[in-house]
């Protein structure tokens, strides 16, 4: 999942009837935007934006980078393995019970059927199992939270047998953001081959026979897309007997970093070895997207502490709005163009300039990285500089949208022109016609140093996230950068020094398990069931979830469409105040 900025009632109803009228909308044109990052606070730290919802569902933006490619310009351009738990029901039970606080929701989450609970039924579950495998077990999981309809089968040792996925960028992208009534519709549509498509590949030809639990996402997220994985996982588990592992879907971006990445390929050892290992616990976790803006410490299965998350923004949508304020090709995300013209500043004006500070500066041995880099500034007319927000507090907190607010300000200043703010987010400058190789200059240099704020945002919270956790006795075992704008060659090279700082790895899984997929759904089941933690009982066949004739208001389908991975940390300022609160699911593994 991880969508994003909603709407208001009155924008999403001029924005239909635009559409209406065949007029391409640029949905950037709205005055009130809410980071669903909000979604995954915790009651006492949600973002204060108002709450926005109105008849035709919500609009949240789209995602997806964007591959096309930026005009050049001018003469200058030519040139998890899964640690095996091998525990037995008793000793996870033991374990449980040590970490009671920790448990989910035990009344059932997604059907009235119950969770396995007593010995004898956690033994009855471990027993069903391995008659239908043991670790070969096939897990199948379902993602629907947001805009890509998603399924994989993963055995429970951890190897991903297939996996599918039917993505609705093209069906967002005139919108410029996710309409959830579209979404709820594509996903519909989508569902049902999508499932049979994972299945094929696996060679799976009898359900009941071969796969022994179905894991899906029941929140965080919108909730008419949830509830169309979670009916399907209904249908499957009460036709066939077999149980459903709810599943938070934060926790499944975090704990699919465990898995190991058996089949990909990287391109190099070096590359190999630059993407880390299988994250084991305790951990600390970065997910960063369009949607997602969170740090959290990962100390097991269903022990999390949420250490920072964003105020306003999240990186991902700060990058995709700078882009479309930049004239820059944004399609699903404009993350990719906006580092590509960030890095044309750095080959094309700071590295001449960096190659003469070099010689310049030969003798002085003593001059720091930071001292050079502010010598090499020097050398640039009209540098253009943005502040690091959020540095004189000291949380693991994020902000973005001060940055956003500077490059408006930068784009008047430098380049004449004129942000309505009222539209804060018109696309200003056109990407045609580029006006000049000065003018190009400055976006890029605008684009730099947004670029450089964000990143050194994101270096300074991360460094202190560790600082904490390690100052609690806990040595994590690595960093866990996960989400699509953990794919920027910029973060990942930073993110990469932070971790030799602190002697650890940083483990970022494979892109296409970054954004959200079918594994980390399966995977994070997989987790739960070797805990037999929150595992449902198979829906009753004559229960109304098993009716073929599908009703939008469901009773039997219960979602957590606002639901907080966990506590915050006790550090953690948590000063924003939700209006939504009181609707808010308990954090993932709080007891009653
Ligand atoms: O994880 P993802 O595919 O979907 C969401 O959960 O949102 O992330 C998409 C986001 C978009 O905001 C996109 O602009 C950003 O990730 N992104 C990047 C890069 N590639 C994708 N941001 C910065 N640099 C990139 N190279
Ligand atoms: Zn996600």
């Amino acid at each position: 999942m991880r969508p994003r900025v909603l709407r208001s009632a009155a924008e999403a109803a001029a924005a239909a009837a635009a559409k209406r009228r065949a007029l391409p909308v640029n949905p950037t044109t709205t005055t009130t935007t809410r980071s669903i990052a909000a979604m995954y606070a915790s009651p006492s730290s949600s973002s204060s934006s108002k709450s926005i919802r109105f008849s035709g569902g919500e609009f949240v933006r789209s995602r997806k980078a964007n591959s096309k490619r930026l005009p050049r310009y001018a003469a200058a351009l030519t040139a998890a393995r899964f640690s095996a738990r091998g525990t037995t029901i008793e000793e996870d039970e033991e374990k449980e019970e040590q970490m009671k606080h920790l448990r989910i929701d035990q009344k059932g989450i997604v059907s009235d059927a119950g969770v396995y609970t007593t010995k004898e039924e956690k033994m009855f579950l471990k027993n069903a199992i391995q008659l239908k495998g043991g670790k070969n077990a096939f897990i199948l999981g379902i993602e629907t939270s947001c805009d890509d309809t998603a399924c994989a089968i993963v055995t429970k040792s951890g190897h991903v047998v297939s996996e599918a996925i039917k993505s609705q960028v093209s069906i967002h992208e005139n919108w410029g953001g996710v309409v959830p009534t579209l979404a709820k519709e594509a996903h519909q549509n989508a569902i049902d081959d999508v499932v049979e498509e994972c299945l094929r590949k696996a060679g799976v030809t009898d359900i009941g026979k071969q796969v022994s639990a179905v894991a899906v996402t029941v929140g965080p997220g919108l909730s008419m897309c949830l509830r169309v994985g979670v009916r399907k996982a209904q249908k499957i588990s009460g036709e066939y007997g077999i149980p459903i592992v709810p599943v938070h879907h934060m926790e499944a971006h975090c704990l699919v970093a465990r898995v190991k990445e058996e089949e990909w390929n990287a391109n190099s050892e070096e590359e190999e070895e630059e993407n880390g290992g299988v994250a084991k616990f305790p951990f600390v976790a970065l997910l960063v997207s369009g949607g997602h803006n969170v740090l959290l410490k990962v100390e097991g299965v269903g022990r999390y502490t949420i250490l920072g998350q964003t105020l306003d923004d999240a990186i991902g949508e700060a990058y995709d709005k700078t882009a479309r304020l930049l004239g820059l090709p944004v399609g699903g995300g404009g993350g990719p163009a906006l580092e590509k013209l960030a890095k044309e500043y750095e080959e094309i004006v700071l590295e001449p300039r960096r190659e003469q500070c070099r010689k310049e500066t030969e003798q002085e041995a003593h001059i720091t990285d930071e001292v050079f880099e502010k010598i090499v500034r020097k050398k640039v007319k009209n540098p253009i500089r943005f502040t690091v927000p959020l540095r004189k507090r000291k949380t693991c907190d994020f902000s973005f949208a001060g940055l956003k607010t500077n490059v408006r300000l930068a784009i008047e200043k430098h380049l004449g022109a004129v942000v309505d703010e009222s539209k804060p987010e018109q696309k200003v400058l056109p990407s045609e016609n580029w006006d000049g190789i000065e003018n190009r200059e400055t976006r890029a240099a605008i684009a730099h140093a947004f670029q450089t704020a964000a990143v050194t945002h994101l270096e300074d919270r991360v460094s202190r996230a560790l600082e904490w956790v390690e100052s609690d006795g806990v040595s994590p075992t690595c960093l866990v950068v996960a989400g699509g704008v953990a794919s920027n060659q910029k973060i990942r090279k930073k993110l990469l020094q932070i971790g030799a700082n602190h002697s650890i790895d940083v483990v970022f899984p494979k892109p296409s398990w970054c954004t959200d997929n079918g594994v980390m759904v399966a995977w994070a089941g997989i987790e739960r069931l070797n805990l037999a933690l929150g595992v449902e009982k198979p829906v009753p066949r004559n229960s109304e979830a098993f009716a073929k004739d599908e009703k939008d208001r469901d009773v039997q389908v219960r979602l957590k469409p606002r639901w907080p991975l966990g506590e915050m940390d006790e550090r953690a300022i948590g000063e924003v105040k939700s209006s939504k609160v009181s609707k808010m699911a308990r954090p993932l593994g709080s007891s009653d």
